[in-house]
């Protein structure tokens, strides 16, 4: 391994072992819409248990952007998160300072706290060393076991690691390893589905694809932007409409690097983003000035799927449609399980990650016949792209 694991970490009993997870889970009304990350911290957690460690969870949540906001706190996962642990969590208020330190310190072996999100503080962000050095007062070892968060150079993820005996953790590990047998050296043709909500974030991130992959179906909100720029109305849809010039330049640059580039060719629309809202199938040219696109078309995702057919390796990130709100799951849900039924059947190997994406998996209950579902996100794509993750190079040995 070219990264320090769990098993080279020697004698932990009695061990105050900082953990950095991932809980950064999709949340409806208040609850966790979906456990796979809180399932991801199993592993480790169960590990350093077994050895007698005192397990102290450290994690941010949402972009509170360094304050303190109430409703971007980790109290509501702790609950949800002792569940899947199947034993209790403490929670301390702060993740630095006296009310971690006391929580820490009424730790017994084999307890468990979660310290509250570390983005409270300016210094997380910002990578800090002061921050970090606080951090570290409450730890003997380091564990990170959030691959997810790994292209943050955070303090929580990367001065951390610098100041106390740092390992991988099993999550950490199994997806290092997956991800490099499934992307290391990709079998072509490559395709790639990009899709979701975090349009600005990922027009960056398609710039790069565009020159690596053979083909790239671009799907959900930040497809308007697409068609916008190609001269199509998109009605009350989502759209940026100021990244027009972003989105032509793409398009020229995918065409410059023989990517090609799958846009919609036709969308469901509505007025109205609600379950079962009356909608329509639209030709590109004939959304009304009132109508939002909230979904990929049939004809769009008979393409795609035909795209699958004729290619050996999928990787994707990001739902077609509004997925939560039924029938704007349609599209995703056809395209999961044509991708699904190639990959059982050895023909695809189909590789998502995404927090968006794993509860649309979910939800179109094809998890367990992709090659590999990650639980990441915006990493996930870095490391599609071949960034250096700086989370995983504090590790490296
Ligand atoms: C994610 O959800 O992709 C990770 O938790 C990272 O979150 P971030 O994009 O806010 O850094």
């Amino acid at each position: 391994m070219p990264f320090r694991t769990l098993d080279q970490a020697g004698d932990l009993k009695s061990k105050r072992v900082l953990v950095r997870v991932d809980l950064n889970v999709p949340m409806q009304d208040g609850k966790v819409s979906d456990d796979t990350r809180l399932r991801a911290v199993v592993a480790t957690v169960e590990a350093l248990r077994a050895k007698g460690a005192r397990v102290i969870l450290l994690a941010h949540f949402d972009r509170p952007k360094g304050k303190p906001v109430p409703s971007m706190s980790l109290k509501p996962v702790v609950e949800p998160l002792a569940k899947v642990l199947g034993v209790p969590v403490a929670f301390a208020e702060d993740c630095v300072g006296p009310a971690a330190e006391a929580a820490v310190a009424n730790l017994q072996d084999g307890d468990v706290l979660l310290l509250e999100n570390v983005r409270f503080h300016p210094g997380e962000e910002k990578n800090d060393a002061g921050f970090a050095d606080q951090l570290a007062k409450l730890g003997d070892v380091y564990v990170d076991d959030a691959f997810s968060a790994a292209h943050r150079a955070h303090a929580s993820t990367e001065a951390l690691a610098k100041r106390l005996p740092a390992y991988a953790g099993l999550s950490m590990q199994r997806e290092l390893e997956a991800l490099d047998k499934a992307l290391g050296a990709p079998v072509r043709p490559v395709l790639g589905i990009v899709g979701g909500s975090k349009v600005s974030s990922k027009l960056d991130l398609l710039k790069n694809l565009v020159t690596r992959l053979d083909r790239l179906a671009i799907g959900g909100g930040m497809a308007n932007t697409f068609l916008y720029a190609q001269g199509f109305e998109v009605g009350a849809s989502y759209c940026e409409k100021d990244l027009k010039a972003t989105a032509l330049e793409i398009m020229q640059l995918a065409k410059d690097n023989n990517c090609e580039l799958l846009l919609p060719i036709d969308v469901v629309v509505s007025e109205r983003m609600e379950p079962n809202a009356p909608h329509f199938t639209r030709e590109l040219d004939a959304v009304d000035d009132d109508e939002r696109i909230l979904d990929a078309g049939p004809k769009t995702v008979e393409r795609l799927n035909a795209a699958m057919d004729s290619s050996a390796t999928l990787i994707w990130n990001g739902p077609l449609g509004v997925f939560e709100v039924p029938p704007f799951d349609t599209a995703t849900v056809d395209a999961a399980r044509h991708a699904a039924k190639l990959a059982k059947a050895g023909k695809l190997v189909a590789v998502a990650g995404g927090g968006d994406t794993v509860s649309a998996l979910n939800h179109a209950g094809v998890v367990e016949d992709f090659s590999f579902v990650s639980t990441a996100g915006g990493a996930f794509l870095e490391w599609m792209e071949g960034k250096t993750l700086p989370g995983v190079a504090a590790l490296e040995v």
